[in-house]
């Protein structure tokens, strides 16, 4: 067998067996397989597809990429929470604590940002001492401690998917269902959960756009899951503005910190709205009951306490989370109504700030990012501000404004 013709197969829409698939994939692990040819052999994927075979044997070949989290000392339901990402999105970081505070476990693998949509764990370790390698038996113990638990993936957890995916972030292949069902599917399998949420976002600002393709990963997330015997739901959510005020890492940090003392916004909205789907699957109550308790974690302060133990848990110092001290302020220069706020040139934006990652060397600013002073349906006059920037450093950045907000 050879990586030529393999990469050569897919360019040429033909399918993959199981043996070629492994033969790529293994031994990109083992360094046999060059960044270049992964590379090539990615985008052919991202622009011919996979069939359902491949995609079943590939999550087969991720998962048995490494070692299988084995959670059955611990008691009760176990649930998870993925997104495919989004511009702003912070909910895993409300939605664990709401949940763990009711009495379920939430085992969460997370992973880094990925194209211009932000990453939990990118996020969490803006918080000065977070820990987000833990070993098997510091997120089981704190499992049974707190009820929730994030690690990035531990080297032995589907550590195929931890390099594919880091490459796919610089390569202009993210975009891709087979590729995207892959690396979220066989990360949750081997993550022990017995139920599985995926939040998948649809819009501008996610990797997925339409409503067509959202669907068709929701039905190949929920076979595979089938397949593994875990139940799995899929949410299919809005992504066309971005998800809440801030955007960046500490400073989303921030927000989910004010969601769980009590702001109300779309992102508190949307956060009952998954927490509750969650604590139902779990809880095996009604959507309605389960809606009952979420609010009362959240209005309790049950959840904020949750959070505030689970960042010292894991040696995080709250009190620390900053963000740079080098604001600039965005002006209207219009009068009118805000129609659009747009997600992907605001997570674009973010990126060159510092939040995100151009190359898979790259380190990110924690402190950089972007607060949305004004919403959409806001009425502006000329001279508010419309938008907030914390950058590197004091120079002034200049921004065609009718890229990020639409005003009429
Ligand atoms: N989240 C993941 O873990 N993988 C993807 O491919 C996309 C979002």
């Amino acid at each position: 067998m050879n990586i030529i013709d393999i990469i050569t197969k897919k360019r040429l829409n033909e399918e993959l067996s199981k043996e070629e698939l492994d033969y790529a994939f293994s031994g990109y692990l083992k360094n046999n397989i060059k960044d270049y040819q992964m590379s090539a052999l990615l985008m052919a994927i991202c622009i011919n597809g996979m069939t359902d075979q491949e995609i079943f044997d590939l999550v087969d070949i991720f998962i048995k990429s490494g070692d299988c989290l084995d959670l059955s000392s611990l008691e009760g339901i176990k649930v998870d929470k993925h997104s495919t990402g989004g511009i702003g999105d912070k909910i895993t970081l409300i939605i664990g604590p709401i949940v763990a505070s009711l009495g379920v476990i939430v085992p969460k693998m997370s992973g880094r940002g990925l194209g211009y949509t932000g990453g939990t764990i990118d996020k969490l370790e803006s918080i000065p001492g977070f820990k987000v390698n833990l070993t098997e038996e510091e997120f089981i113990q704190e499992l049974k401690d707190v009820s929730f638990a994030v690690t990035s993936q531990t080297s032995n957890l589907c550590p195929l998917d931890k390099v594919i995916y880091a490459l796919r972030d610089v390569t202009g292949t993210t975009e891709s269902i087979p590729l995207i069902a892959t690396s979220i599917m066989s990360k949750k399998i081997a993550g022990g959960a017995d139920k599985i949420l995926i939040d998948i976002k649809c819009g501008e600002g996610a990797l997925i756009k339409n409503n067509e393709d959202a669907l068709k990963l929701k039905d190949i997330m929920e076979r595979i899951g089938n397949f593994y015997n875990r139940e799995t739901i899929c949410e299919v959510t809005d992504m066309n503005i971005p998800l809440g005020s801030n955007i960046g890492n500490a400073i989303e940090v921030m927000e989910a910190i004010e969601v769980l003392k009590g702001k109300k916004s779309r992102l508190t909205d949307l956060s009952i709205q998954l927490a509750s789907e969650m604590v139902k699957v779990s809880l095996n109550i009604s959507l309605e009951e389960a809606k009952t308790k979420v609010i009362n974690s959240l209005e309790s302060g049950m959840a904020l306490e949750k959070f505030y133990q689970f960042v010292k848990y894991q040696g995080g110092k709250i009190e620390k989370l900053k963000v740079s001290e080098f604001k600039q302020e965005i002006k209207s220069e219009k009068a009118g109504v805000i129609t659009n706020i747009k997600a992907l040139n605001i997570g674009k934006l973010s990126c060159s700030l510092g939040a995100g990652r151009i190359n898979k060397e790259d380190t990110i600013d924690y402190g950089v990012g972007i607060i949305l002073n004004k919403q959409v349906g806001d009425v502006v006059n000329i001279g508010d501000t419309l938008f907030t920037l914390y950058k590197k450093n004091s120079n002034n950045i200049t921004l065609n404004i009718s890229e990020y907000y639409e005003i009429n």
